[in-house]
C-alpha cells in the first residue's frame, strides 16, 4: 500500500478544523484525505482530485459512500473547473510526484528497477508516453530534460547513446543503456536521474506546478492553509519561491509562511517508509482579507 509521509507533520502544521473545506489535489491512495477528513468531516464540502485512473477508481471506492466529490483530472484542470464554478476551499493539500503503486508496477514503466514498457504516464489518456521521448526525440532535446530535469552532469553523453542505441524497447534496456555509457558507479544506480528527468517530461511535472500555485491561491479562502509536499530540489525551488513572492513581512503579503524551514520525515519515519527521505513540507496561511484591510 501506500504509506502517506509526513502525516503527522501535515495534520499539525495544516492543523484542520471540523467543517473546513479541503482539496486535496494529488489524493493517491486518500492516506492524507482519510486523516484531514476525520478532522473536518465535512465531506460533501471537499473534493479529491487525481490524474491517475487505477488512484481515482481506489479514492471513489474508498469514500463513495460520503457523499465526497472526486475529479479524474490533472490538479490544473481540477482547479480551473473549480474556479469556475466559484467553489473555495479552507484546506488545499498536494502530495506531489508518484505514488508507491507507480514504482512497484513494472507494467507503469517508471522503475528502471524491474522491465517494463517506456509508458511513465500518470494519466494514460494523454498521448506522450517515455517511448515518445526515448525513441523519436533528437539528441538536443534529450540532452536539455536530462540537463534541466534530472541534474544530470553526463547529459550530453547520454543524450548521443540513447539516439544511436535505437529502438529502446523497455525499461532495463534503458537503464543498461545509461549504465553502459555512464561506466562504474557507487551508490544510486546511474539511470536514476535519466528516469526522473524522462518522468518528469512525460507528465510535466514543473510546469503543471509553476501553473497551477496562483489558481490554488485564488482558490484558498482567507485565513486558508495550503501544504505542499515536494519531493526533489527543482519542485521544492519553485514552491519556495512562489511562497517567498506572496508572503513575507510585507505589508502587501498574501501568505503567511507556517513552515519557516520546510519540514522533513523524522529519521524513524525514513527507516520505516525510505520513500520519505526526500519529502519537505511547505505550508503557508492565506491572510485574512479583513486583517490585511486594516493595517
Ligand atoms: C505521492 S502520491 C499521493 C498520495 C496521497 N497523498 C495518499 O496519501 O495516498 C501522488 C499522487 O498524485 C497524483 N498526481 C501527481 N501529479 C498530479 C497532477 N499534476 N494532477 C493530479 N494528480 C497528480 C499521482 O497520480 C499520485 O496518485
Amino acid at each position: 500500500m501506500h504509506e502517506p509521509v509526513l502525516l503527522s507533520e501535515v495534520i499539525s502544521t495544516i492543523k484542520p478544523l471540523p467543517g473546513e473545506r479541503y482539496l486535496d489535489a494529488t489524493a493517491g491512495y486518500g492516506g492524507h484525505a482519510k486523516a484531514m477528513l476525520d478532522c473536518t468531516n465535512n465531506y460533501a464540502g471537499s473534493v479529491l482530485v487525481d490524474r491517475d485512473k487505477t488512484a481515482y477508481d481506489y479514492l471513489v471506492n474508498k469514500f463513495d459512500s460520503t457523499g465526497i466529490r472526486f475529479l479524474h483530472k490533472d490538479f490544473y484542470s481540477a482547479a480551473e473547473v473549480l474556479i469556475k464554478e466559484g467553489a473555495s476551499f479552507d484546506l488545499i493539500l498536494a502530495d506531489l510526484g508518484v505514488s508507491s503503486q507507480h514504482l512497484s508496477q513494472a507494467s507503469r514503466g517508471f522503475s528502471f528497477r524491474s522491465e517494463g514498457p517506456l509508458d511513465m504516464r500518470m494519466d494514460k489518456r494523454q498521448p506522450l508516453t517515455a517511448s515518445t521521448i526515448v525513441n523519436e526525440w533528437g539528441a538536443e532535446p534529450l540532452e536539455r530534460i536530462l540537463r534541466a530535469y534530472g541534474e544530470e552532469p553526463q547529459a550530453r553523453k547520454i543524450a548521443n547513446a540513447i539516439v544511436l542505441g535505437r529502438p529502446i524497447a523497455n525499461t532495463t534496456q534503458l537503464a543498461d543503456l545509461v549504465a553502459k555509457t555512464t561506466g562504474r558507479w557507487q551508490g544510486k544506480h546511474p539511470a536514476t536521474r535519466t528516469f526522473q528527468a524522462i518522468r518528469i517530461a512525460v507528465n510535466d511535472e514543473l510546469g503543471l506546478v509553476e501553473s497551477v500555485l496562483p489558481l490554488w491561491m485564488a482558490l484558498l479562502r482567507p485565513g486558508g492553509r495550503l501544504g505542499i509536499i515536494s519531493f526533489h530540489s527543482l519542485e521544492d525551488r519553485i514552491i519556495k519561491r512562489f511562497f517567498s513572492e506572496k508572503g513575507g513581512n510585507r505589508y502587501d503579503a498574501d501568505l503567511q509562511i507556517v513552515t519557516k524551514q520546510p519540514i522533513v520525515a523524522t529519521p524513524q519515519e525514513i527507516a520505516f517508509n525510505p520513500r520519505s527521505r526526500s519529502a519537505k513540507l511547505r505550508v503557508a496561511a492565506k491572510i485574512n482579507i479583513k486583517r490585511k484591510d486594516q493595517r
